[in-house]
């Protein structure tokens, strides 16, 4: 275990102050520091951090977070880190990279004066990784995270809206933080008819002279499903950019690999798996594993690979299949049996795995 003497003592101060905001810091900071030698007991900290939060909320104490000054509905909430380890592509964890190595070297930059803004954004479809990204970059960062749902900000009164943007820029910078701006688009959303187009530039200004008041270590993150509806002068302010679409073959890999847990040895069945998710997200092949996992435990028996396999066929981006249980029926082993062989090119040996039979029976299922 290689825990920081003086996060100990922090940790001491901070639980004796009450100051739950700083215990959790410190704990997450330690979680992450034993995380390389000793994953099992980090787990068991990040997710008593999670189990607890509420509890010490109700027990009277309240971080001073900015809140609506009519509902009194906190304006951002600070999320713990992740523990999911983050899967990218090339070209993302190149982006993630410099930006984190950025920010961590920003004085130096600045004294060859090459200040910039350490604003990030990402975009792409939901269930991609941006919330994770933003918790990633938090955690490397070793600063608390920060999140504002934009969309719950926005409220129905718009003097408001600038009000709590105002409200959440001071906020940030005097908490070291890093500020997620998630569903950064839903400003876009006051183009209709319900509101004055006035009222839209006043808010979509605020947002601007927010970021541009922020000092050169701040560090924002912003989120968007839809980048073609964010304001061009918004766009404009984020240097650091990570276009996610669903994750491609490599990826998928990795990510059945990491959520399923298959030892299969040559790993022929997380392949097929990965090939047969091409289109769903990260988020959805999440979901099926899970799914299948909570089905073999609570069943008590291995892994249905065949109605994992059958699911994920079933499922759409967003849209996940839930793995049934029991005993297949020979119809459906005889089309997934098809349908892997002629389409993603399974071989029998695969199939007699999968479907957990002989090969004589694959061969006459697929003659048939
Ligand atoms: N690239 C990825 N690497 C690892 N896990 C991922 C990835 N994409 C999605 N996931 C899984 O899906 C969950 C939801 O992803 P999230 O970051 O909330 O997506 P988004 O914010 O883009 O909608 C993550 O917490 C993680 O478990
Ligand atoms: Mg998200």
């Amino acid at each position: 275990m290689h825990i920081n003497q003086d996060d100990i003592v922090a940790l001491i101060e901070a639980a004796l102050d009450a100051n739950y905001s700083d215990v959790r810091t410190v704990s997450n900071r330690i979680a992450r520091s034993i995380s390389n030698h000793d994953l099992e007991c980090a787990k068991k900290i990040k997710s008593i951090l999670r189990k607890k939060g509420v509890p010490l909320q109700s027990s009277g104490y309240m971080e001073n977070l900015p809140v609506d000054s009519k509902s009194r509905a906190p304006l951002l909430e600070e999320t713990q880190w992740p523990v999911t380890p983050l899967f990218l592509n090339q070209d993302s964890r190149n982006v993630f990279q410099t930006f984190i190595s950025d920010v961590i070297n920003i004085e130096e930059l600045i004294s060859h004066g090459l200040s910039g803004r350490l604003n990030l954004l990402l975009s792409g479809p939901p269930g991609t990784g941006k919330s994770l990204v933003a918790g990633h970059v938090a955690a490397q960062l070793n600063r608390p995270l920060y999140t504002v749902r934009l969309d719950s900000v926005i409220s129905s009164l718009l003097g408001d809206t600038a009000k709590n943007l105002r409200q959440i820029f001071d906020f940030i910078p005097k908490k070291n933080g890093v500020l997620f701006l998630d569903e950064v688009d839903a400003v876009a959303k006051l183009r209709d008819d319900r509101h004055e187009l006035g009222e839209l530039k006043r808010v979509v200004n605020t947002l601007i002279q927010g970021l541009d008041s922020l000092d050169d270590q701040t560090v924002v993150v912003a989120a968007t499903n839809h980048s073609g509806l964010l304001d061009p002068a918004i766009w404009r302010r984020f240097p650091y950019k990570i276009n996610f679409s669903t994750p491609d073959l490599d990826m998928r890999q990795e990510l059945w690999n990491h959520f399923l847990f298959v030892d299969n040895g040559d790993n022929s069945i997380n392949h097929i798996l990965a090939k047969i998710s091409d289109g769903l997200s990260g988020a959805d092949i999440e979901s099926l594993a899970i799914a299948a996992r909570r089905k073999s435990i609570l069943a008590k028996t291995d892994l249905n690979i065949a109605s994992t396999i059958a699911a994920t066929i079933n499922s759409t981006l967003g849209n996940t299949a839930t793995p049934e249980g029991g005993e297949m029926s020979t119809a459906n082993k005889k089309s997934i049996a098809n349908v892997l062989h002629k389409e993603y090119g399974a071989t029998q040996v695969d199939l007699a795995k999968i479907l957990t039979t002989t090969r004589q029976t694959i061969a006459s299922y697929l003659r048939e």
